[in-house]
């Protein structure tokens, strides 16, 4: 059994050995024989001439192996009292009418199919069933609004869009139906079908010539059989938020990602064939594709879907309930739900009512996990805490303390040590390798390892642009932070105007264009502050036009409801500020980590390139007024 610095050493030095000796854990129809290239455009590619399916390597495969009758996918919805249980053949039976629906409204192989649906099976089945057909999915995370859903609507031109009636969000029942005809009326591009899984809840209006019933079409629909597509295939295109208001369209391709997910699976979170995974996120997030979704199957365990909150669905014992009911080995969840219960059980009382004994492992990720609930944690519950990061860019983890080479010594506030393919590093701004301890902008050095974005949906360009020209030579993170003397990884926060809300990723830009749309606002800047439960949350900055009249009271109203149905609840979007000017470069950049650090307490230096020092007190002098900066004694 290697070492982790054996692997590590070798997937560095000779990335191609490496990924060779992986790529014989998943079963392909061809067997690649080229294991890293480039595209004419200089990306790296793996597996370039391999052939496989993505569905069959989450289901088939085990069904063949003679795992047909083991679990496949536990549904446990605390939002509707229900607990449903797939083998993987109950899985492939619905997975393989739903692609067959899908092929009879015209879905083929490189067809795109958006997804905007709740936490119910439908999700993972219509994810698979695109793989199947080697359609590429677009699943939208459900709290967006239809102006989100619209932008993914005209950027993936998707033949098809599959939803629900409804959400359930604590004890409110969100009607997805009007969400999205509103999404279909603004977007340019039209959308051939709308197939709606109709729940109890809510009983959702159709249109007959546009809308179908799920489950009628998923009845009459005859079974589809995998279809075979090449390892640089798109799998799925998931967006996610960038430095501006226009989302990134992620690509994932077959290939690399069945390869990295399935290392993945052991090697990071410890878990084999048979085991209980269970990463309480949502399928709209990367988290939720890569390990509620796709990297659990493609292993052979057991996944959970789970439709609830950390608290009140029905109280802040649920996660405990959950390991416990179903014998979780392996959890994975983001730090803000631990904060959410702690609030609510700080003395984790709950915890006392169940037998988590079946569990090995917690991961965390998503955002920086502080200090105060790491320890909260590692103080209650009785396994190792283990934080690790990743981005949608990536799809899998970037550092990590990896289960299954033996865990290394746990140091709080830091992610350990950089997963074997990624060759981590942290620049000056100008680009020379920061000493240990120093503060600098994480970056991975080419190639990136198997499984991460190849490019951005139809926009190579931006995908240069954003991830490869500050750096030639390396990919660059968007994360601050460093390494320590002993070479452990800590990320700090972002350096460019992405925001973690909640575990939540938004960029300031999307909210200050719904901010920009009021009548009254002449000019906007959206800062993410810090936020003792969101760890961020957004504050919005607001120059008025000339002669408007409106309290700062009606504009947050207004503003508020503005950015919940453009951009969407989750953005928790509840703050704003009027100002006199706003501080910018001399070319006229809006300086938005400057006051964020202002706001947040952390030092700050005054850019040289600012136009007028005088605005910052100006803005000081606000902010405290709002309450949003403690005064000075
Ligand atoms: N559909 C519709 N609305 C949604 C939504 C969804 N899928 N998700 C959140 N919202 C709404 C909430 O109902 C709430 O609305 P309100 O302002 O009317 O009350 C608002 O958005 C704020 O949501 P959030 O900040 O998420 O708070 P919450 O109390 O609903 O949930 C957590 C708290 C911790 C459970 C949740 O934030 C969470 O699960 N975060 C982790 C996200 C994650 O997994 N990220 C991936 C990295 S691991
Ligand atoms: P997303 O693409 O939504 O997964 O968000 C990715 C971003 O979340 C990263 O770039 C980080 O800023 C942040 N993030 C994710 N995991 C961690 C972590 N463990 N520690 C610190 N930040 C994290």
């Amino acid at each position: 059994m290697p070492t982790y610095e054996d692997d590590y050493r070798l997937s560095i030095e000779d990335p191609s050995a490496f990924w060779r000796q992986r790529q014989s854990e998943i079963d392909w129809f061809k067997q690649p024989t080229e294991t890293l290239s480039q595209d004419v455009n200089g990306s790296w590619r793996w597996y370039r001439d391999g052939t496989l399916n993505s569905c069959w390597l989450a289901i088939d495969r085990h069904i063949e192996a003679g795992r047909g009758e083991a679990l496949a996918l536990i549904y446990d919805s605390p939002a509707t009292r229900t607990i449903e249980k797939f083998t993987f053949n109950e899985l492939a039976d619905r997975v393989g009418r739903v692609a067959g629906g899908m092929r009879q409204l015209g879905v083929g192989k490189g067809d795109r199919v958006v997804i905007y649906l709740p936490m119910i099976p439908e999700a993972v089945i219509s994810m698979l069933a695109c793989a199947r057909l080697g359609a590429i999915h677009s699943v939208v995370f459900g709290g967006f609004a239809s102006r989100e859903l619209a932008l993914r609507i005209d950027d993936a031109e998707p033949k098809l869009l599959l939803t629900a009636s409804c959400g359930i969000e604590f004890e409110k029942v969100i009607a997805y139906k009007p969400l999205v005809d509103e999404a279909l009326a603004l977007a340019s591009h039209k959308v051939d079908s709308v197939v709606v899984k109709q729940r109890p809840q809510v009983e959702a209006a159709m249109s007959p010539n546009r809308n179908l019933d799920w489950d009628e079409w998923e009845r009459e629909a005859p079974d589809a059989d995998v279809v075979e597509v090449s390892a640089l295939d798109p799998l799925y295109i998931l967006y996610t938020s960038g430095t501006t208001g226009k989302p990134k369209g992620v690509v994932r391709d077959n290939g690399g990602h069945a390869v990295a997910l399935t290392y993945s699976m052991n090697a990071v979170y410890g878990v084999d064939a048979g085991d209980v995974f269970w990463a309480a996120s949502d399928v709209g997030w990367v988290v939720g594709h890569s390990y509620i979704v796709y990297g659990p199957l493609f292993k052979g365990c057991t996944t959970i879907l789970f439709e609830g909150k950390p608290v009140r669905t029905p109280d802040a014992g649920t996660f405990w309930r959950v390991i416990a009911d179903h014998g979780v080995k392996t959890f994975f969840v983001a730090p803000t739900a631990f904060r959410a219960i702690k609030k609510e059980d700080p003395q984790c009382k709950f915890l006392r009512d169940y037998d988590i004994s079946s569990l090995e492992y917690l991961f965390v990720a998503g955002e920086r996990c502080d200090e105060p609930t790491w320890h909260w944690l590692n103080d209650h519950v009785n396994v190792p805490v283990i934080d690790h990061w990743w981005q949608t860019e990536t799809g899998w983890s970037i550092c990590a303390n990896m289960a299954g080479y033996g865990l290394k010594e746990i140091k709080p506030g830091s992610l350990t040590l950089p997963v074997p393919g990624y060759d981590v590093r942290i620049l000056t701004d100008e680009g020379f390798e920061a000493p240990p301890n120093t503060d600098g902008n994480v970056v991975v050095a080419a190639p990136l390892p198997p499984g991460t974005l190849p490019t951005l949906w139809r926009d190579h360009e931006r995908f240069e642009a954003s991830y490869w020209s500050s750096f030639p030579g390396y990919y660059a993170t968007g994360d601050g932070g460093f390494r320590d003397e002993d070479g452990y990884v800590y990320v700090m926060g972002r350096t460019d105007d992405v925001m973690n809300v909640a575990g939540h990723r938004l960029s300031t830009g999307q909210i200050e264009e719904a901010i920009a749309s009021h009548p009254a606002v002449a000019e906007c800047a959206v800062l993410g502050i810090r936020d003792a439960e969101k760890g961020q949350v957004p504050i919005g900055l607001v120059l008025l036009k000339d002669g408007m009249n409106i309290s700062s009271d009606t504009l947050e109203t207004e503003l508020i409801q503005m950015v919940r149905t453009q951009v969407g609840p989750f953005a928790n979007f509840r703050r704003c500020v009027i100002v006199t000017r706003l501080p910018k470069t001399r070319s006229g950049k809006i300086l938005r980590q400057v006051m964020r650090k202002m706001v947040d307490g952390d030092v700050f230096s005054m850019p040289s390139t600012i136009d007028d020092p005088e605005i910052l007190s100006e803005i000081r002098e606000d902010l405290t007024e709002a309450g949003l900066i403690a005064p000075t004694t």
